[in-house]
């Protein structure tokens, strides 16, 4: 038997990020950025004064939380229990109502149910484009973009069974929902109890969602259909399930279903805007894929598999700009990560947004060009350099559904115009869940002339 004495693993280094805070107070992501820097692809810990989370940045180490040593980092702490009234203990909780969540909503997205909803998806979109822009005349982005896609994705779930009112109804509270605990983002030591601004408007938005999901699940339940859309697929699924802890149960997936799709998709799709005004050469061979496969044809789920370029430029938007750019776990056991100890009960922040940008894994990290994802550049990559949708057990559910909505809403638009930004300071990101620009930009369709 050995008798060598193995020494503890040390303690991880600690950045002082209180001070990076503070000189970036006006702009927080960049305070990350700064962190991710001083990091470099070390697991370090953040010095936020009473809160010391680890940020974990190194691809091996991403790996290490979201796959190897998965089930030992949950989805608790002070990141996600003030978000539980709205996302409830379903899919986007752990343990066992997570696991019965997933086994239950899977099915839903397999490649061939996704590609069976497209065809929806498509009328849909170019619907709520008509609606929405007027061409020649100056809109709100990210107000926009929001009134596309959220409408597009709950009218998707629950079918004919929406009404435009429950939809008027929803989306500026789910808006509101997941923006008004921001702050705590940034004060996550502060505990629950104590209030902070935004606290009342998360209340009465969740409130809201509650009378509308709670009202057409009860009616989906009260009567048997073999219908295809998401909300009846899921109260088939737990028709097991009785009474109010089955409406909670049906209620939580799809709310939290809800939340997981809308505003990672709105944000994501605001960004495009943004990135062509600032590529102009990527934005010309954008514009001439989708004159050579769409032309002048409304946009059909047919034109999608020859939108390769548009494809690649998804991609590295979502490398720049991963809308959920911040992934927060609590390690339950102790557990040793890249040689350096990380205790229990403490906070371990992933984020792909720094992951993106290392240096050690990306040529010219900061410039943007789709032509790292050119298939013969793909098998080069380490697969944890690169996860907007997560990994692990916990992957994105919607990650083929979403391309096929930017395909669909991007190439819908540029077959028939082009878009004019009007910004005078660049848009850059700003702190909240998920990564939205930090200003209302605007911009001008101009239809495109065809001969
Ligand atoms: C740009 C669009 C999207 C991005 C960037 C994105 C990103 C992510 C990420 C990073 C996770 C992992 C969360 C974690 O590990 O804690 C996740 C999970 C999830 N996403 Fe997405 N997502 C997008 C669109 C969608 C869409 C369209 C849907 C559904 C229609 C969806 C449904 C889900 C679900 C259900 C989960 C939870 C999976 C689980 O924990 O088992 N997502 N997403």
């Amino acid at each position: 038997m050995s008798t060598e004495v193995v020494a503890p693993a040390p303690e991880a280094r600690t950045v002082p990020f209180y001070r990076t805070l503070t000189r970036y107070a006006r702009d927080p992501v960049r305070a990350f950025e700064e962190a991710g820097k001083q990091a470099n692809g070390e697991l370090v810990r953040l010095n936020m004064g009473p809160f010391k989370p680890y940020l974990v940045t190194h691809p091996d180490h991403v790996q290490h939380v979201l796959r190897i040593n998965w089930s030992n980092y949950v989805r608790e702490g002070m990141f996600w229990d003030p978000l539980k009234p709205l996302l409830g203990d379903g899919i986007l909780s752990d343990g066992t109502g997570w696991q019965e969540s997933r086994k239950i909503l899977q099915p839903l997205f397999t490649a061939k149910y996704v590609d069976s909803l497209t065809e929806r998806m498509a009328e849909i979109l170019t619907e709520q484009i008509q609606e929405t822009i007027r061409p020649g005349e100056r809109f709100n982005v990210v107000t926009a973009v929001s009134q596309i896609v959220h409408p597009t994705i709950v009218r998707l779930f629950f079918g004919d069974k929406i009404s435009r009112d429950d939809i008027a109804q929803l989306v500026p509270a789910y808006d509101t929902a997941v923006t008004s605990k921001a702050i705590r983002l940034v004060l996550p030591f502060v505990p629950g109890k104590v209030p902070l601004p935004g606290d009342k408007a998360f209340e009465r938005s969740v409130k809201t969602i509650n009378e509308v999901a709670y009202a057409r699940i009860s009616e989906i339940r009260s009567r048997a259909n073999d219908d295809r859309d998401v909300v009846s697929f899921v109260c088939r699924a737990r028709n097991h399930e009785i009474g109010e802890i089955g409406a909670k149960k049906i209620r939580d997936d799809i709310v939290a279903m809800h939340g997981a799709s809308t505003e990672t998709s709105a944000t994501a799709l605001t960004w495009v805007w943004v990135a062509l005004d600032a590529y102009p050469d990527v934005a010309a061979r954008v514009y001439e894929e989708i004159d050579r496969v769409v032309g002048g044809d409304p946009i059909s789920p047919a034109h999608l598999p020859e939108l390769r370029y548009l494809r690649m430029f998804i991609n590295e938007l979502l490398r720049l700009y991963p809308a959920g750019w911040l992934l927060p776990r609590m390690a339950v056991k102790d557990d040793v990560i890249g040689g350096v100890k990380i205790k229990a009960g403490s906070t371990v922040m992933i984020s792909s947004y720094l992951t993106h940008r290392l240096p050690e894994f990306w040529d010219r990290p900061l410039v943007f060009d789709p032509e790292r994802f050119a298939p013969e550049n793909e098998e080069r990559r380490n697969r944890y350099a690169y996860f907007p949708f997560g990994g692990g057990p916990h992957q994105c559910l919607g990650q083929h559904l979403f391309m096929m909505e930017a395909l669909l809403l991007v190439g819908g638009i540029l077959s028939r115009f082009r878009p004019v930004v009007h910004t005078s300071v660049p848009v850059t990101p700003r702190l909240a869940s998920s990564l939205r620009p930090n200003q209302n930009f605007e911009m001008t369709l101009v239809p495109v002339e065809r001969a």
